[in-house]
C-alpha cells in the first residue's frame, strides 16, 4: 500500500485529535516528515509513503498516543535558529525560554563570560553561541543522564560543559563573570499532581521539581550567582508565572543585587527575573 503524504499527515491528525492533542496537525506533519526523512519545510514535495514508511508512522502515533512527547520520538528540539538533540534524561527546551535569551543577546558584549547553570540539553548556550557577538562560555549541568546530550548539542562550539552541582561548580571563575543564566527547576513538589502526565513521565524530576515551594533552586541561584558575577554582572533566572512576586522579593532581598526586574515571556505570562551585582 502507498499514500499520499498529504493524506498520511490527515490521518495520523485525526488520531492524535481523537486522543487530545492539542496540536494534533502541527504533531502529524511532524512525525509525517520524521518517518518520510524530509524536512519538515519540504514535506509538501514529499512523494507518496510506502508500506515500510507507513508503518513506521503508525508506531510514532502509537508512541504519542501512549504520551510521549513528539520531541522523543524525532530525537529533535527546536528552540530559538537551532535545533538540539533530546531524549529520555534530558529536559525538552521550551519556547517559553527563548525570550530570556532574547534579553541575554541584548545584554551582551563580545568577549563577556558567560555561564549557564542547569543546562540541561545546552539550547541557552548554543543559541547564545550562535546568535551571540564572541562569548567565553561555559554551560554547567549536574545530571550524569542529561550531560551526554549537552556535550553533543554543544560539540563544534566555543562552550565549555562542565559536569556539576551548581552549588559549588567554577570557583574559579568567582568574580569574573559577566553574565549568568539559568533556567532551573522550579516546580513546587506539592505540585506534582498538577503537571501534565505526559512532562511528569517524560521530563527528568531533577529538571523539574525543587522543594515545598519550588524556590529552593532559585534560593541557590542567588548565592552562585552573588560568588561568580564581578561587579556590574548581570544575572537572569527563568521561573513560573505565579512565583513572580516570591521571586523578585527573593532577589531584592537577597542584599547582594540591584535592578531587580521582572519580564513576561511571549505569551505575555511573567517568566524571568533580572538582576545587577552590586559592586
Ligand atoms: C528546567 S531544566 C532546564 C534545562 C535547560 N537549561 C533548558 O532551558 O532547556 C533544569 C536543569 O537543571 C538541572 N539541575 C537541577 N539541579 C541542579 C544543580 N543543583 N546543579 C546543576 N544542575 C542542576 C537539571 O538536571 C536540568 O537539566
Amino acid at each position: 500500500m502507498v499514500l499520499a503524504a498529504g493524506a498520511a499527515v490527515r490521518r495520523a491528525a485525526q488520531a492524535l485529535a481523537a486522543s487530545g492533542s492539542a496540536s494534533p496537525e502541527a504533531e502529524a506533519r511532524t512525525l509525517v516528515a520524521h518517518v518520510a526523512h524530509i524536512e519538515l519545510g519540504r514535506l509538501p514535495l514529499a512523494g507518496p509513503l510506502d508500506d515500510d514508511t507507513l508503518t513506521a508512522l503508525d508506531l510514532a502515533v502509537a508512541r504519542r498516543l501512549s504520551g510521549e512527547p513528539v520531541q522523543h520520538i524525532t530525537g529533535v528540539a527546536h528552540f530559538r535558529t537551532t535545533s538540539l538533540c533530546v531524549g529520555p534524561g534530558v529536559f525538552v527546551p521550551r519556547p517559553e525560554t527563548e525570550t530570556m535569551v532574547g534579553w541575554c543577546l541584548e545584554q551582551a558584549s563580545p568577549g563577556w563570560r558567560v555561564v549557564e547553570l542547569c543546562a540541561g540539553s545546552g539550547a541557552i548556550s548554543r543559541s547564545l553561541w550562535l546568535e551571540g557577538p564572541g562569548l567565553a562560555q561555559w554551560a554547567l549541568e549536574l545530571s550524569p543522564e542529561a550531560v551526554p546530550y549537552l556535550r553533543t548539542n554543544l560539540e563544534g562550539t566555543n562552550v565549555d560543559v562542565v559536569e556539576s552541582d551548581m552549588a559549588d561548580g567554577l570557583s574559579e571563575l568567582d568574580g569574573t563573570v559577566d553574565l549568568v543564566v539559568v533556567n532551573p527547576p522550579y516546580v513546587p513538589l506539592d505540585a506534582w499532581e498538577s503537571v501534565p502526565a505526559d512532562v511528569r513521565d517524560h521530563d527528568p524530576g531533577l529538571a523539574l521539581f525543587s522543594g515545598a515551594d519550588g524556590l529552593d533552586a532559585l534560593r541557590v541561584v542567588a548565592r552562585v550567582a552573588a560568588r561568580l558575577l564581578r561587579p556590574g554582572g548581570l544575572l537572569a533566572a527563568e521561573h513560573a508565572e505565579v512565583q513572580h512576586t516570591d521571586v523578585v522579593d527573593l532577589y531584592a532581598r537577597d542584599g547582594r543585587y540591584d535592578t531587580v526586574r521582572d519580564h513576561r515571556d511571549l505569551t505575555g505570562r511573567w517568566r524571568f527575573v533580572t538582576a545587577r551585582r552590586l559592586g
